[in-house]
C-alpha cells in the first residue's frame, strides 16, 4: 500500500509537509500508510536500533518493550503552553506565551532538529473515519516509536488521506524528539532532549508543536494535545464537549443498556472502572467498555447527548494492573502491545509492581539495570505504560465504533479524597452538578505535584487539559445544559475515603458495580434516595449488597456528611474561584451560598428526618 506525496492531492497538506521539511531538514520523508506491514517493519527497525526489546513470542506475542530516557517519563505540565492570541483566553491555569514569540522561538528549536533522521507523516483520525463527530490530524514526527504507538492509538494512514480529499480540514501537529544526529553520530535507544521540552498549542490556528520528548501524552499528539486541549476549544465554539472521561455501558438482566461517562483525575483508576467486572452475585448485569480516557460528546436531535471515544487503543498505567484488579486490561495487553518502562527478563518476560507478588528472577528494571531487591528501587517506573488495541479488550462494547456515538444517561465525577466526600451522591440539578464537578479535587499521589496527599482542585479532571480559560469552560457547561431537553443526571463518587486509621473504607474494583447500578437505576427514575444537604443519597437499603458482607455501620461512615468538614471544603472552593474571579459564572456564588446555608440549616442527624424521593 506504499504511497508518497505524489499520491496526495491535498495542496495545503503538501505545503505543510514541504515547509516542515525545509525547517527540520530530515534525511528523508516517509508517508505512513497505516498497514500491518508498515507496523511490522518499523518494529523490526526499532529492535535493530535497540529501542525495542522483542518479548517472548509465546508469553507476549507480537509485543515489545522500551526503556525511555530517565528524563522522559511523564507528561510535562510545566512545559505545556496554550498560546492563544490573548493571554486572558488561556486563563490563569495555563502557561501562556505570545504565539508570535513562541513561533519564532520554536522555529529556531525545530531548525535542523530532524537532521540524520526520517520525517514520518502520520495522517490520523480521532474517532471512526467518516463519523460526524471525528476530527482528522496530521502528525509530523521524527520518532518511529511514536509512529508505531499511533498505529495502536489512532486510525491512521492512507485511509485518512483518502478521507481528507483535496481540501478537508485537519489539525497540524509537529513533533520532534529534538535530538539531531551529526554525520556518523550513533543514535541512542531513546532519543529526546533531556533539557529542553515544549508542548505548545495554538488554539486559533488549531495546531500543535511538541519538542524534546518522545513519551506518551507529550508525543502521541492525537491524545491529550488534540483530543482534549485543541478539541475543547473547538467544542466550545461548535457547541459540543471534549472531555477527560471514560465511557462505559451497563446492561441489566432485561438487556436494557445505559451508558455513562465518568471523569476522574489521572491515577484514580479510570481504566479499571471502564473495564469493571461486576460481582458474580449481581446476576445478569454486565459492563461494556467504549473508552477509558477521552469522550467527545454531541447533542442529538432527540435532546440526548451522544458520545464517541476518539481513541483506538489504550495508553494505560501498567503498575497495579493485574488479573484481579483488571482482567480485561490484562487480556487487552496480552498481545500486539508495546510496554514502556516496565521490567524485562532475559527471556523476554515483563513485570511491574502489582502484576504479581514477586518479580521474576533476573529481571532488569526500567533503566535497564539488574533489579536489586535490597536497593528499594522499583522494577517498573510508577508511570510505566502499556499501549494496546482497544478492540482486544474482552469487554469492548459492540457499539464502540458507532459513528453517531452512544447515548449518555449519566455523568460521574470523582477524585481521590481520604475524607469529607461521601461514596456517592447525586446533584440536585444540572447547574449544581456543574458546580460540583468544577470544584472537585484529588489528593496528589506522585511527588511530581509537590506535597503528597494535598488536595489539588482539578475541575472536571480537565485542569491540565483545557485549552482555554477554565471559567469560560464552566460557562460553556452551564450554557450547554440550558439547551438539553434530556440532560444526563450528574453524580459524585469517592472510592478512596479512609477511616481514622488510614484504612480504605470501600473495597473498590468490582464492588463499584453496586454504586454504578444505583446510578443507572437512579438515572432511569427507578431507584430511591434521600435528600442530604449536598445532594440526593442512597440509603443502605437502596444499594444491592448481594454477595457482600459490607455492613450498615461501614456504609454510614463512608456516606457521612460531616458538616464542619463540608464547611471547610466549601470555603476551600474560594481558592480556585479567586484565581478566575472575573469570568466565573455568577451562579457559582449563589450555589456556594446555598450549599453553606443548607449545611447550617440541616439538623445534625439530617438523614433520620430526610424523605425519600
Ligand atoms: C493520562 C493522564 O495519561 O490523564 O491519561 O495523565
Ligand atoms: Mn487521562
Amino acid at each position: 500500500m506504499k504511497y508518497s506525496d505524489s499520491d496526495v492531492r491535498h495542496s495545503d497538506l503538501l505545503k505543510f509537509v514541504e515547509e516542515m521539511k525545509g525547517v527540520c531538514t530530515p534525511d528523508d520523508v516517509y508517508w505512513c500508510d497505516g498497514s500491518p506491514e508498515e507496523y511490522r517493519d518499523l518494529c523490526d527497525q526499532l529492535v535493530d536500533k535497540g529501542t525495542f526489546i522483542r518479548l517472548h513470542p509465546e508469553k507476549w506475542p507480537n509485543s515489545f518493550a522500551a526503556f525511555s530516557d530517565p528524563s522522559d517519563v511523564a507528561r510535562v505540565e510545566d512545559r505545556t503552553y496554550i498560546c492563544s492570541r490573548r493571554k486572558e483566553d488561556a486563563g490563569p491555569t495555563n502557561n501562556w506565551v505570545d504565539p508570535r514569540e513562541m513561533k519564532a522561538h520554536l522555529k529556531e528549536m525545530f531548525r535542523g532538529s530532524m537532521r540524520g533522521r526520517t520525517m514520518y507523516v502520520i495522517p490520523f483520525c480521532m474517532g471512526p473515519i467518516g463519523s460526524p463527530i471525528s476530527k482528522i490530524g496530521v502528525q509530523i514526527t521524527d520518532s518511529a516509536y511514536v509512529v508505531v504507538n499511533m498505529h495502536i492509538m489512532t486510525r491512521m494512514g492512507k485511509a485518512v488521506i483518502n478521507a481528507l480529499g483535496t481540501d478537508g480540514d485537519y489539525i497540524k501537529c509537529l513533533h520532534s524528539v529534538g535530538a539531531p544526529l551529526e554525520p556518523g553520530q550513533a543514535d541512542v535507544p531513546w532519543p529526546c532532549n533531556p533539557t529542553t521540552k515544549y508542548i505548545v498549542h495554538y488554539p486559533e490556528d488549531r495546531s500543535i508543536a511538541s519538542y524534546g520528548s518522545g513519551y506518551g501524552g507529550n508525543a502521541l499528539l492525537g491524545k491529550k494535545c488534540l483530543a482534549l486541549r485543541i478539541a475543547s476549544v473547538m467544542a466550545k465554539e461548535e457547541g459540543w464537549l471534549a472531555e477527560h472521561m471514560l465511557i462505559l455501558g451497563v446492561e441489566d438482566p432485561k438487556g436494557r443498556k445505559t451508558y455513562v461517562a465518568a471523569a476522574f483525575p489521572s491515577a484514580c483508576g479510570k481504566t479499571n472502572f471502564a473495564m469493571l467486572i461486576p460481582p458474580r452475585e449481581i446476576e445478569g448485569w454486565k459492563v461494556t467498555t467504549v473508552g477509558d480516557d477521552i469522550a467527545w460528546i454531541k447533542p442529538g436531535k432527540d435532546g440526548r447527548l451522544y458520545a464517541i471515544n476518539p481513541e483506538y487503543g489504550y495508553f494505560g498505567v501498567a503498575p497495579g494492573t493485574n488479573m484481579k484488579t483488571n482482567p480485561n486490561a490484562m487480556q487487552a495487553l496480552s498481545r500486539n502491545a508495546i510496554f514502556t518502562n516496565v521490567g524485562v527478563t532475559d527471556d523476554g518476560d515483563i513485570w511491574w509492581e502489582g502484576m504479581s507478588k514477586e518479580p521474576p528472577a533476573a529481571i532488569r528494571n526500567w533503566q535497564g539495570q539488574r533489579h536489586d531487591p535490597s536497593s528499594g528501587k522499583p522494577v517498573a517506573h510508577p508511570n510505566a505504560r502499556f499501549t494496546a488495541p482497544a478492540a482486544q479488550c474482552p469487554s469492548i462494547d459492540p457499539d464502540w465504533e458507532k459513528p453517531s456515538g452512544v447515548p449518555i444517561s449519566a455523568f460521574i465525577f470523582g477524585g481521590r479524597r481520604s475524607s469529607t466526600i461521601p461514596l456517592v451522591y447525586q446533584a440536585f440539578n444540572w447547574n449544581y452538578g456543574v458546580y460540583m464537578a468544577s470544584t472537585m479535587g484529588s489528593e496528589t499521589t506522585a511527588a511530581a505535584f509537590g506535597e503528597i496527599g494535598k488536595v489539588r482542585r482539578d475541575p472536571f479532571a480537565m485542569l491540565p487539559f483545557c485549552g482555554y480559560h477554565m471559567a469560560d469552560y464552566f460557562n460553556h457547561w452551564l450554557q450547554f445544559g440550558r439547551n438539553l431537553s434530556r440532560a444526563p443526571r450528574i453524580f459524585g463518587v469517592n472510592w478512596f475515603r479512609k477511616d481514622e486509621n488510614g484504612q480504605f473504607l470501600w473495597p473498590g474494583f468490582g464492588d463499584n458495580m453496586r454504586i454504578l447500578k444505583w446510578i443507572v437505576e437512579r438515572s432511569r427514575g427507578e431507584a430511591n434516595a434521600i435528600e442530604s444537604p449536598i445532594g440526593w443519597m442512597p440509603r443502605y437499603e437502596d444499594i444491592d449488597w448481594s454477595g457482600s458482607s459490607y455492613q450498615d455501620e461501614d456504609y454510614e461512615r463512608i456516606m457521612e456528611v460531616d458538616r464542619e468538614a463540608w464547611k471547610t471544603e466549601i470555603m476551600a472552593h474560594e481558592e480556585l474561584f479567586a484565581r478566575m474571579y472575573d469570568r466565573l459564572p455568577k451562579e457559582y456564588f449563589f450555589m456556594r451560598e446555598l450549599l453553606l446555608s443548607s449545611l447550617w440549616r440541616s439538623p445534625e442527624h439530617w438523614y433520620l428526618e430526610a424523605e425519600t424521593h
